[in-house]
């Protein structure tokens, strides 16, 4: 059985998965990596191994839930051990209103958003319980305010968030914390400023297009950062939460724990 704790994360391919798994293997996790993208998550496992730090990657698509099951068993079989998910894969699309939106579409966000984060959770639940593990759900700011042309996201993300509460008075051995990571320079914001124009309110889409043009958007490692000490550290008696990422709560330990910055 691995000595080191092990988390997977899924969506490790980019953007906060990469980074989040980066802090992981500085704070002497194990990782496992998983994504669609076996290239970029190889990528990922190289640079992890370059810092000394002990991963696998395991190409996945979270809206099967075969495949979650799969992703969980390789874990258990290779380090012995699972102690926390941070269930981060996520899309926004479609960007358009309701009453133009595609069924197939809307049924995807919620396939990958939230089904995708129930199949690993019910996945890892047994292992997590043996550990006393955590869980972490990626969230966002879309699951309390309602944003013209992301309903399906906004409805994933507040479903994500209220199962995080359920999770937490269902499973006492269990932390389970959903965080909103805030407005992160990440692949995500490309598809808002690609796709918001026309679909969103337009004070909304020249507020995104603003916030990248004047460098306001957060770089990923920093809510990455909260995820892995939630990861690690969360304590059971916050779980059912839902936090922001830069809560001094999770801000202080995960800066004195892993540092200021990973490069
Ligand atoms: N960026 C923001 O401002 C922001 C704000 C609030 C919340 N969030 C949330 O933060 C999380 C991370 O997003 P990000 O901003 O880092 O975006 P990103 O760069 O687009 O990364 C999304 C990740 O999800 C993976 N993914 C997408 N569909 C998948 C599927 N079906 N199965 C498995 N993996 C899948 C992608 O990998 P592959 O393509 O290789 O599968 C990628 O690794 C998401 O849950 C998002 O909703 C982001």
């Amino acid at each position: 059985m691995s000595e080191r704790p092990v988390v997977i994360v899924t969506g490790a391919s980019r953007g906060m998965g990469a980074e989040a798994a980066r802090w992981l293997g500085r704070a002497g996790a194990a990782v496992a990596l998983t994504a669609r993208n076996q290239t970029a998550l190889d990528e990922v496992a190289a640079d992890l191994a370059q810092h000394g730090g002990d991963s696998m990657t395991l190409p996945a698509d979270v809206s099967d839930p075969a495949s979650c099951i799969h992703v969980t068993e390789q874990v258990l079989e290779r380090f012995g051990r699972l102690d926390g998910l941070i269930n981060n894969a996520g899309i926004l699309e479609p960007v358009v209103p309701v009453r133009m939106a595609d069924v197939g579409a809307w049924r995807h966000n919620i396939e990958v958003n939230l089904m995708g984060s129930f199949y690993m959770i019910s996945a890892v639940l047994a292992p997590l319980r043996k550990r006393r593990g955590r869980i972490v759900n990626v969230s966002s700011g879309a699951a309390v305010n309602a944003v013209a042309g992301w309903s399906a996201y906004c409805a994933a993300k507040a479903g994500l968030t209220h199962f995080t509460r359920v999770l937490a008075v269902e499973e006492p051995d269990v932390t389970a914390i959903s965080l909103r990571p805030g407005v992160v320079d990440t692949q995500m914001q490309g598809v808002i400023r690609e796709k918001g124009p026309g679909n969103m309110d337009p004070d909304k889409t020249d507020y995104f297009q603003n916030l990248k043009a004047e460098g306001k958007l957060a770089p990923p490692e920093i809510p990455a950062r909260s995820m892995a000490w939630l990861a690690l550290r969360a304590p059971v008696e916050w779980s059912g939460r839902f936090m922001e990422y830069d809560d001094p709560e999770i801000l202080d330990p995960a800066r004195e724990m892993l540092g200021e910055s990973l490069r």
